[in-house]
């Protein structure tokens, strides 16, 4: 018997309007917490209440909607993403994920198609951590495996966590509330554009995820002394950017040159005064490494850390070094990744299987059960800038993947 099908036309157009709440010329804006993230989410919700979900908000801020199954006494099968976009980022990332989400359950309330377990679409609050430094935050409220310091953060306007919360319909006071249990959710199966270049390289419609990459993420603080820019003496100064640049420039050559770990990155640097004719005094400055293994990022922050007290001896500044919770490396199950490699073929899709360089709610997930990603190709292997792009077709592939993935995951336990 075969499946039931997406309707390709009707993912795409619900993709173009969510993309078009946010929407710059300088790309997408829809940053966690902020109002085109509200406005965000209750289109959504009410997308998601139209197709015939229950829908409510946890105390992380994460949208819920549920749909009863036949079967008494089984647990939910979840699917979804995110919608909170990084500043100036692209259409596709996360919102495919929920908009496809959304259309495997429009398109079983269509056919009247009853599933044995119930079913939850999730939409998870601040996935991307950049307006809120602490990503993946919904998914790993929901994990159970938030740090004391994800509670006490605040952003980088200086508002606190529960003041960003409760504009979503979060509630700090009552976080823990959001946890669910080893074996309160059947499986988590998660849609995503590959952000990278890989599938378009090799003509491949449908990545099968075989592991999501750790990441280990910093704030840096380097202090060194304002001075008059006319009349201080270059031997005398302590140039807190100049000790930042020299420092920045050993998070390339950590991952590039000495292959400590596959990539380092630094997004974000503030300059404080930030004034043509003052030596600057401090700087702040983001940093991440990535890697499948957690031995290499241990050893890239151990590099970082010498170089960094090696620059303070060296030029008379202070640096203060402030670990994020780290992310670790999930991988992904045989079975999980042969269901998706199964419901592919069952299509006629390729598949090739590869790691996600990328960070996905799905890694906080697979804390509390089995996960499973599909990929689709990312036009030049664009992603995090308005260029990114994912064809109508290759969402909608993506999608029927994401439905008969499902239906799969209906027929076991
Ligand atoms: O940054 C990431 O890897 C993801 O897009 N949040
Ligand atoms: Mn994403
Ligand atoms: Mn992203």
């Amino acid at each position: 018997m075969t499946s039931p099908k997406i309707n390709a036309l009707r993912l795409n157009h619900s993709l173009e309007d969510l993309g078009r709440i946010g929407h710059t010329d300088q790309g997408m804006q829809r940053v966690a917490f902020s109002d085109f993230d509200v406005e965000g989410r209750a289109h959504t919700m009410e997308l998601m209440r139209r197709v015939g979900l229950g829908v409510r908000i946890d105390p992380a801020g994460n949208i819920i909607g549920r749909k009863d199954g036949s079967v008494p006494g089984l647990t939910p099968i979840a699917l979804g993403s995110h919608i909170d976009t990084v500043p100036s980022g692209g259409k596709y990332d996360g919102a495919l994920g929920v908009m496809g989400a959304v259309e495997c359950l429009r398109t079983l309330q269509d056919e009247g198609t009853a599933t044995r377990h119930p079913l939850e679409v999730l939409v998870f609050t601040n996935e991307e951590g950049t307006g809120f430094p602490h990503w993946l935050f919904g998914s790993r409220a929901m994990a159970g495996s938030l740090a004391p310091e994800d509670l006490t953060a605040v952003d980088h306007e200086g508002v606190g966590l529960e003041t960003r919360l409760q504009a979503i319909g979060g509630d700090l006071s009552r976080i823990h509330e959001a946890i669910r249990q080893p074996g309160d959710i059947s499986a988590y199966l998660e849609l995503h554009i590959e952000q990278g270049p890989s599938l378009e390289r090799s003509g491949t419609p449908i990545g099968v995820v075989t592991g999501i990459t750790g990441r280990a993420a910093f704030e840096v603080e380097v202090k060194g002394a304002a001075n008059h820019a006319g009349t201080t003496p270059m031997g005398v100064r302590h140039d807190a950017l100049l000790s930042a640049s020299r420092l920045i420039l050993t998070v390339e050559r950590i991952a590039s040159e000495l292959e400590v770990c596959r990539v380092g990155t630094v997004g974000r640097v503030s300059v404080s005064p930030n004034a043509t004719n003052v030596v600057p005094g401090t700087v702040g400055f983001s940093v991440e490494f990535r890697d499948v293994e957690s031995k290499a990022l241990t050893a890239a922050e151990a590099e970082f850390r010498r170089n960094a007290a090696m620059i303070e001896d060296a030029d008379g500044v202070s640096v203060e070094i402030q670990a994020l919770p780290p992310t670790i490396p999930a991988p992904i199950k045989q079975e999980m990744q042969d269901l998706v490699a199964q419901a592919s073929a069952g299509l006629g899709l390729a598949t090739e299987r590869l790691p996600s360089g990328a960070g996905h709610d799905a890694q906080a997930m697979a804390a509390i059960t089995n996960v499973a990603m599909i990929f689709v190709p990312s036009i030049d292997g664009i992603s995090h800038s308005p260029s990114e792009f994912s064809t109508p077709q290759a969402c909608a592939e993506g999608a029927q993947v994401l439905l008969d993935l499902l239906l799969l995951a209906d027929q076991m336990d």
